[in-house]
């Protein structure tokens, strides 16, 4: 793949629509993220960011505007196809293989970052080869998450929390240049949090874009450089962390009109 050139976003939506028979669930949305940048998408429950989230990945297709990643646009592209461009995501509610164990959840991912397949991992599970480098990889990236000593537990094992971690650690595993999280930080426990915060904070310096959707206002604060507010499918507020925690239009989103 050649090159881009620096300029180009790693994302930007024009317009942006998509209705779920006559209820527009993202209406008109535009806004872009240059690269090296965290974007915080937040917004009351059923404002839309979740199908932001899905129109930009490839799950859904948009009922109008577009979606350009690094300018080639991708409205309507297929979840592999928007993948191969470097774009990776997590699930608000965890997707794991059950039948696995962690490793080879994480493995799969590291995989599919190669190229590879599924099929590999149950080649290497039968030849009892699980030992080699990917394994290593791994128990690594397990690590900085503090889930290296669940490395060969199956992944229905996990708490709640831990299979989010992993989650994550699968979604990087992919090496990612645009990381899309949704609601990373939901249902964590403070330790956790700052975990997740702690490995996401260093990946803008080497390069890496990350938009993600967050209740969680402190996470916002210590994350994002950047903030979108949706509210009923449309933007209602953008800017820096500080701008946006000033607007009105947010309070007013969230907490409805004040009477005073
Ligand atoms: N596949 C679908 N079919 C029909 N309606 C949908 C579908 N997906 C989302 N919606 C509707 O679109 C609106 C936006 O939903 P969405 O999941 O994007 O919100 P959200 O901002 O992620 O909310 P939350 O904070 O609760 O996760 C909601 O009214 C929801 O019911
Ligand atoms: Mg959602």
């Amino acid at each position: 793949m050649s090159e881009e050139a620096p300029s180009q976003p790693p994302l930007r939506v024009r317009s942006l629509t998509r209705a779920f028979g006559g209820v527009r669930a993202l209406d008109g949305v535009s806004f872009s993220v240059e690269q090296g940048r965290v974007l915080a998408v937040i917004g009351p429950n059923g404002s839309g960011k979740t199908t932001l989230f899905n129109l930009v990945s490839g799950v859904l297709g948009p009922s109008d505007g577009s979606v350009y990643l690094w300018a080639t646009e991708v409205g309507g592209w297929s979840v592999d196809r928007v993948a191969r461009l470097g774009m990776s995501r997590t699930f608000q509610e965890v997707r794991l293989f059950r039948g696995f164990t962690v490793a080879e959840n994480v493995i799969y991912a590291l995989g599919k970052g190669r190229r590879e397949g599924i099929g590999d991992i149950l080649r290497l599970r039968s030849l009892k080869g699980l030992r080699g480098e990917l394994y290593d990889e791994a128990r690594s990236l397990l690590g900085k998450v503090g889930l290296q000593d669940k490395l060969d537990a199956p992944a229905t094992a996990l708490s709640y929390g831990q299979s989010k971690l992993v989650e994550l650690v699968r979604a990087l595993a992919t090496s990612p240049r645009l990381l899309l999280l949704d609601e990373p930080t939901a249902g964590l426990s403070p330790a956790a949090i700052d975990a997740v915060l702690g490995l996401l904070q260093p990946l803008p310096g080497s390069g890496m874009t990350i938009v993600f959707i967050e209740h969680n206002l402190s996470v916002v604060q210590r994350l994002a450089t950047a903030v979108v507010v949706l509210d009923a499918g449309k933007v209602i507020s953008q800017g820096s962390p500080e701008e946006v925690r000033s607007d009105p239009r947010v309070e007013e989103a969230y907490f409805g009109r004040r009477s005073e």
